[in-house]
């Protein structure tokens, strides 16, 4: 018999030692066997007191995990645009790490008004890839709570007016910051409208108006987007509080949607253990806390912690409950830090500026542009007036939880010189605003007065002049915590903007902000750009489209009413926003341009209103027949052409709506949306498919989606207000 070297009887035995190796290793640690086998597995080893010391807050951003078996603990992080810096292990205070300046992408407004979903999953995974680096199993992000008001000072943090719209965004963003083992948090369901009395806040909403307006964008990032976590809100649905909600939490999200991941509390916003423990919380955070814990222990004691215990132990709470909760708490934990395949991310790196950049000059969006004043060549002027505040101010800091400390912010002043040149600008504050100050008003040091008069010589004297005011994130401006005061710019902008154009007819107006304003200005002013919070590169984004190197293409994503009552929540008044512990949504399904176009009131600017240096042509929207059956897919198609000088992309809309129905149905509705990048002269045909089941709408009195039998009209468009044309289609059982 032929002899081998003993090393070959050695390389023999490897796959029987990997297997013995294998069979040593617990099923929860071994990554070959599935998670739900892992889950049961580790499960099956906890103790009660383990189990439930995983539904709640170990840290102010972080909860615990089993270290007995050395499953580890899950750290958590604001989100949504950006990775929020280290904080104290109990407190909101900063910890001062000198390691954790992040790049700040833009805000979420800003990548809903690109209307483009491949650009949101570049921007989740550079997000994701952020929140790795800095060892972050959840972050949250993003936050899809609808527009309902100019006045609620979150709107900058979501995505506007438009279900549809903010899922189709929502659902890529999730994906991207997922894909790398980095969990999304869709914040906060539901019905986060105001800041004004949000703790406690009870909104009496229909059913309707939750389930066509409110919840679909929450649906899409459950169903489709798979987010791994949703986080509660702090208002209350029917009377009761949404982190302890049994209708939205048990009913709703797990049940009818087949959430399978675990439902956070938003931080404080538990207030009762067994309705918490009932009604489908998975993890309590920030309960009571508010970052001053005096004793370390103190986390026990929150609703999720000894009082859930106890309910456990005596019997008035089934351990099927704690199981549940725990298998979902696992579940997240063997997708994130568990995951086998996770990698290590990537920090403040040249393609995640690439990004922020990218989605901040797709989401900048050109409101006005007389006499094509815009762009501006750039040897043109030699004396170019830089005016306002917001050129120079730090817009990624204040605001509240979405704050960001930032490895570096091009202002817009800093963005505009490398472009223009120093030589050729000057810049002149205008106005001043104080410091963000969380909970009051803080005015600027500086003389108001004198900064008049001085930005109104800059600009006498200036061929042409780039205002650059807005919002900010102060107190009352857009921040957590407060609503706005007033519909109108802060720090007497209207009157300098009135006074800059009453001494230069070339006045170019630049809003930094998330939030619709009065514009009493706008018929002096020739031209006028939306710029959002845009983050890290905001200053480059913004001189790349001034000087035309970018041509814009981003479209609003909510609609600007000339006035405040002109909106449809503002309208009722008092009753329908403030309210004070009750809020009535009258206005009802009619949010946004819903309720612009239903009863023909014409806004400042209509959602989906975007312009372009380049103009475009539509061609007659047709669709591929004319009868559908309720489960068929309708195909329509148009042709677009660029007609102008320059190559550029436009977010084409489709709207629907059904003229005759047995309940209000809105004059158009969102049903699909295509960005198209066109050369000069090309012409392309655009083709969108829209599910006959998506025609449906709420019925409140089956509780269940109905599309109703009979006529649909379909409308290309370039916003909601600019149809190019429209078709009718019939649809039967
Ligand atoms: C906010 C959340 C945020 C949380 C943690 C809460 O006040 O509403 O959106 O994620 O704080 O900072």
């Amino acid at each position: 018999m032929k002899k081998f070297p003993t090393t070959f009887y050695f390389l023999m035995l490897i796959p029987f030692f990997q297997l013995t190796a294998q069979s040593l290793i617990p099923v929860y640690l071994n990554p070959n066997k599935s998670i739900e086998e892992r889950i049961e597995n580790a499960l099956s080893l906890m103790t009660l007191e383990e189990k439930v010391a995983l539904c709640h807050a170990q840290s102010q951003f972080s909860s615990s995990g089993v270290s007995r078996l050395g499953i580890p603990e899950i750290n958590y992080t604001d989100g949504p645009n950006g990775v929020r810096q280290e904080l104290m292990i109990n407190s909101y205070a900063a910890a001062n790490w000198r390691n954790d300046s992040c790049t700040g992408f833009p805000a979420l407004t800003c990548i809903s008004a690109t209307f483009n979903p491949v650009l949101a999953y570049d921007y989740g995974v550079a997000m994701g890839e952020e929140a790795l680096y800095r060892k972050k199993d959840v972050l949250l992000s993003p936050g899809v709570n609808i527009f309902r008001t100019p006045m609620n000072g979150r709107n900058f943090e979501f995505m506007g007016e438009d279900p549809f719209l903010i899922g189709q965004l929502a659902v890529p963003i999730i994906k991207g910051i997922q894909s790398n083992g980095v969990a999304a948090c869709v914040k906060s369901v539901a019905l986060s409208n105001q800041e004004s009395n949000r703790k406690y806040i009870n909104v009496m909403v229909s059913d309707r108006a939750l389930h066509e307006i409110y919840l679909p964008a929450f649906k899409s990032a459950v169903e489709d987007g798979k987010s791994w976590t949703v986080m509660g809100s702090y208002s209350k649905l029917q009377s009761q509080f949404c982190c302890q909600n049994e209708l939205l939490l048990n009913k709703i999200i797990k049940k009818d949607w087949n959430f399978d991941g675990v439902i956070l509390a938003d931080w404080g916003a538990v207030h009762d253990t067994r309705e918490a423990a009932l009604y489908g919380l998975d993890v309590e955070m920030g309960t009571n806390t508010d970052g001053n814990l005096s004793k370390y222990d103190d986390y026990n004691n929150y609703n999720l912690g000894f009082p859930f215990l106890r309910l456990l132990k005596n019997g008035e709470i089934p351990l099927t409950v704690i199981d549940d909760k725990c298998r979902r708490i696992l579940r997240l934990i063997m997708r994130t830090s568990m995951n086998p395949k996770r990698n290590f991310g990537r920090f403040v790196c040249e393609d995640h500026s690439a990004i922020a950049r990218k989605v901040a000059e797709e989401g900048i969006v050109l409101l006005k542009n007389e006499n094509n004043l815009l762009p501006i060549p750039i040897r043109k002027y030699k004396r170019i007036a830089v005016i306002g505040e917001n050129a120079i101010r730090d817009l990624t800091s204040g605001g509240g939880s979405s704050e960001l400390k930032v490895k570096y912010e091009i202002s817009p002043l800093e963005g505009l010189q490398a472009k223009f040149g120093k030589e050729n600008i000057t810049f002149s504050y205008g106005y001043s605003a104080g410091p963000n100050t969380w909970g009051k008003v803080v005015d600027s040091k500086l003389d108001k007065d004198s900064l008049f008069k001085v930005a109104v010589e800059t600009a006498r004297n200036a061929d042409i002049v780039l205002f650059i005011g807005g919002l900010n994130k102060s107190w009352f401006q857009e921040t957590e915590g407060s609503d706005r005061q007033s519909y109108n710019l802060p720090y007497n902008q209207d009157e300098l903007i009135e006074a800059i154009q009453n001494v230069n007819k070339k006045t170019v107006v630049l809003l930094l902000s998330g939030n619709a304003v009065a514009m009493p200005w706008l018929q002096k002013v020739p031209a006028l750009l939306q710029c959002w919070y845009s983050g890290s590169e905001a200053g480059n984004a913004i001189a790349n489209i001034i000087s035309g190197e970018i041509n814009p293409s981003g479209k609003l994503p909510f609609s600007f009413p000339k006035k405040l009552e002109d909106n449809g929540a503002m309208f009722y008044g008092k009753k329908s926003y403030p309210g004070d512990s009750v809020v009535h949504y009258m206005e009802d399904i009619l949010v946004g341009y819903r309720w612009y176009d239903t009863k023909n009131i014409t806004p400042q600017f209509p959602f989906g209103y975007g312009l372009s240096y380049t103009s475009f042509e539509y061609g007659k929207i047709i669709t591929d027949k004319k009868n559908y059956k309720t489960d068929e897919t309708i195909t329509l198609s148009f042709t677009l052409k660029n007609t102008g000088k320059t190559d550029g992309s436009e977010a084409t809309q489709v709207y629907a709506t059904q003229p005759i129905a047995s309940v209000l149905r809105p004059a158009k509705e969102l049903k699909a949306f295509k960005k198209v990048f066109l050369k000069v002269g090309d012409t392309q045909t655009v083709e969108m498919k829209i599910k006959v089941k998506d025609l449906a709408f709420y019925n409140d009195r089956t509780q269940s989606w109905t599309v109703e039998p009979g006529e649909f009209i379909f409308r290309n468009a370039s916003s909601a207000a600019d149809v190019k044309s429209s078709i009718n289609i019939t649809v039967s059982n």
